[in-house]
């Protein structure tokens, strides 16, 4: 699929996806949100890449949200739809065996705040504003913020940024477990691609496994969870990364993982 709204650049295991709006601050239409699926979907066969980092265009934004011109005349059928397509790129990142790291270099409203919490770090400059302003456009969130927030922040914060559509900024969104870390805006893409690099080079095999355990252990009962956390354990000694890792241990050298 040729990309229009996206760029798509790797080198050494990560590959970076960049939603190329900026001058309507990277909003999320309906073209982008496909673009974007068929993307992860891609970089998900690719055995070459090992992260990925998602990032918007330009210096003002991550992600300001779904796009308001194209929402303002859809029906109801259409807003289903589009709220469907949606849930379905923020599920195909959740299912993805990468992990996926969001740069927020300004604004992550919206639709850009759903994106953030679908990925497994979040790293932001100093200068980021978050927030579901939704409600300030007459509707709820659509793309997973009732669910994804409450989950992450608790209910009374969630509840409190979603009624209020006040947006917070980068410390408060870290103090509240929004955010991973904090930079300052000349050092976010340095420290973002230093945490991708490392990421990189551990066992794909495990990271894909860590991923996938809080993922789905968050969504089922305790006993269930641990019952996943002890067969993923074991799986792991069937393969060679597990060997590697520890013979390299022992050996007091660095590990060489191979994702088998
Ligand atoms: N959709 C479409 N266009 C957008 C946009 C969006 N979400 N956000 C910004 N733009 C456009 C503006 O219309 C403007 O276009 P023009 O130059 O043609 O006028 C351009 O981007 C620059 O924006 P501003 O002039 O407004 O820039 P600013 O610095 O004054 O303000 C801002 C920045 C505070 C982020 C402001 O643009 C804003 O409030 N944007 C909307 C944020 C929002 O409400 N997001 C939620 C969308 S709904 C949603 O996401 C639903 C869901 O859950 C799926």
């Amino acid at each position: 699929m040729a990309y229009k709204n996206i760029i798509i650049e790797k080198k050494d295991g990560i590959a970076t996806i960049k939603i190329n709006r900026p001058k309507v601050l990277n909003a999320l239409n309906k073209e982008t949100i496909i673009e974007l699926t068929d993307a992860v979907l891609t970089l998900e066969k690719d055995k070459k890449i090992n992260v990925v980092v998602v990032r918007g265009a330009g210096d003002k934004a991550f992600i300001a949200g779904a796009d308001i011109k194209e929402m303002k005349d859809m029906n109801v059928l259409e807003a289903k739809e589009f709220s469907e397509l949606g849930h379905n790129l923020l599920d195909k990142i959740r299912q993805s065996r990468l992990p996926f790291i969001a740069m927020i270099n300004g604004y992550a409203l919206g639709g850009g705040c759903e994106l953030l919490m679908a990925c497994d770090i979040t790293l932001a400059s100093k200068n980021a504003k978050l927030g579901q302003p939704e409600i300030n456009l007459g509707i709820s969130p659509g793309f997973c913020g009732t669910q994804c927030l409450p989950r992450l922040v608790g209910r009374a914060k969630a509840k409190e940024m979603m009624l209020t559509g006040d947006n917070i900024n980068a410390e408060e969104a870290k103090r509240i477990g929004l955010i991973n870390q904090v930079f300052e805006p000349e050092e976010l893409e340095e420290k973002t691609y230093e945490i991708a690099k490392k990421i990189a080079s551990k066992s794909p095999v495990q990271t894909n496994f860590i991923k996938s355990l809080v993922n789905k252990g968050a969504d089922i009962d305790m006993h269930s969870a641990c019952a996943l956390e002890v067969s993923y354990f074991s799986s792991g000694f069937g393969t060679e990364d597990q060997k590697e890792g520890m013979t390299a241990f022992l050996e007091k050298r660095k590990a060489n993982f191979k994702g088998k």
